[in-house]
């Protein structure tokens, strides 16, 4: 026979040390009204805790995920690219998530990294995008050489490309580009000649008012937003230069954050474009309150915190996703956003 539990659980050791705990823990357990999240609602009356099969089905693209995540462009191109993506590109199959792959630069010219991208095997058909700097597709339109670019896509079998928009880091970094065309003049000519879906995003700057409006105004799919608050690439380069000059320091502050983005992107004219919106959405607080308050389609897309669990091992990875999707879960099942649009 199996020991049963009691039915009387004071009787045991765990519930007397857990009021033991309470008593003791009283005094650190007080709330500052002013520390209060009052972005929501709080509903605990229709709330139940989610399950292990629960899913937060999302159409993005054409596509369907189980849950609103997009693994951010990272990396490719260096030695331990290959299985930081395979790592990520398995998580996006088993939980049926999308990614975008790192800068696919180093396979313009030669397909001796390819393996480094070739994720496809583990994404299923999941959304998986190429990537490229504004720099390059310049380059390549200049020289008429964009069949090139889709080359690299059908070598990866991406379903499309993101273009990333990277003025001050190429600025900052040691050897880096220089723009002879605006992006918006470069990306103008450049997609009447592309046929597959383009995604257009930043590195950590995100986007301005106008730019947002070009940008929506292009034949493009949507736009990752890559905003301020998160991983920045200006910062990254300066910290690279050891003769970084003080005159440029100041404009890694300057940007806008994705919460600013979601702003300006509902005041403007809905031009059925879907949005990645990344940059800094560590809190799933975050994520679900900007998710919610943006009026268009929409999945939330994270870099860096995936990144130290993607070089560790996939169980190390899957694991801080659970983590990740029980908190997304627990937040669109919990609360509602007091001032929804
Ligand atoms: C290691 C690393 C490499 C990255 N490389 C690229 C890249 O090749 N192309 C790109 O568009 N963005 C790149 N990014 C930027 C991310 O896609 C994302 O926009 C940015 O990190 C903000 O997200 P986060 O705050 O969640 O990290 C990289 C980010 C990291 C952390």
């Amino acid at each position: 026979m199996g020991m049963s539990k009691s039915l009387y659980p004071s009787d045991s050791f765990e519930f007397a040390q857990r009021k033991k705990d309470h008593i003791e823990l009283t005094h650190q357990s007080k709330t500052a009204v002013s520390t209060v999240d009052d972005r929501f609602n709080y509903e605990p009356l229709f709330f139940q805790h989610p399950t292990e099969s629960e899913v937060w089905s999302t159409n993005f693209l054409g596509f369907n995920l189980d849950y609103p995540v997009w693994v951010s462009s990272m990396t490719g191109g260096t030695a331990s690219a290959k299985t930081i993506n395979e790592n990520l590109a398995k998580l996006c199959g088993e939980f049926k998530l999308g990614m975008g792959l790192g800068s696919c630069r180093a396979l313009l010219d030669s397909k001796e990294r390819l393996s480094d991208f070739a994720v496809r095997k583990f994404l299923g058909n999941q959304p998986l995008f190429a990537n490229i700097g504004i720099a390059q597709l310049a380059e390549l339109l200049n020289s008429h050489n964009l069949l090139k670019l889709e080359e690299v896509i059908k070598a990866v079998e991406a379903d499309g490309l993101i273009i990333h928009i990277n003025p001050l880091q190429e600025w900052f970094q040691p050897g880096g580009d220089r723009f002879s065309l605006s992006p918006l003049v470069t990306l103008q000519r450049s997609l009447d000649k592309i046929s597959y879906p383009v995604l257009v995003k930043e590195v950590g700057q995100g986007f301005g008012p106008k730019s947002l409006n070009a940008l929506l105004e292009l034949p493009i799919a949507g736009i990752e937003f890559g905003a301020y608050g998160g991983t920045n690439f200006t910062l990254l380069e300066s910290l690279r230069d050891s003769e970084s000059s003080a005159y440029r320091a100041p404009f890694i502050n300057v940007g806008h954050t994705a919460s600013e983005m979601v702003e300006m992107i509902n005041a403007l004219p809905y031009r059925q474009k879907q949005f990645i919106i990344s940059g800094g959405m560590n809190s799933p607080l975050d994520a679900f309150e900007l998710k919610t308050k943006l009026k268009a389609p929409s999945v939330i897309g994270m870099a860096s915190a995936f990144l130290t669990p993607a070089q560790t091992s996939y169980d190390e990875l899957k694991l801080h996703f659970l983590m990740m999707r029980e908190s997304f879960l627990v937040a669109r099942n919990l609360l509602e956003l007091k001032d929804r649009p």
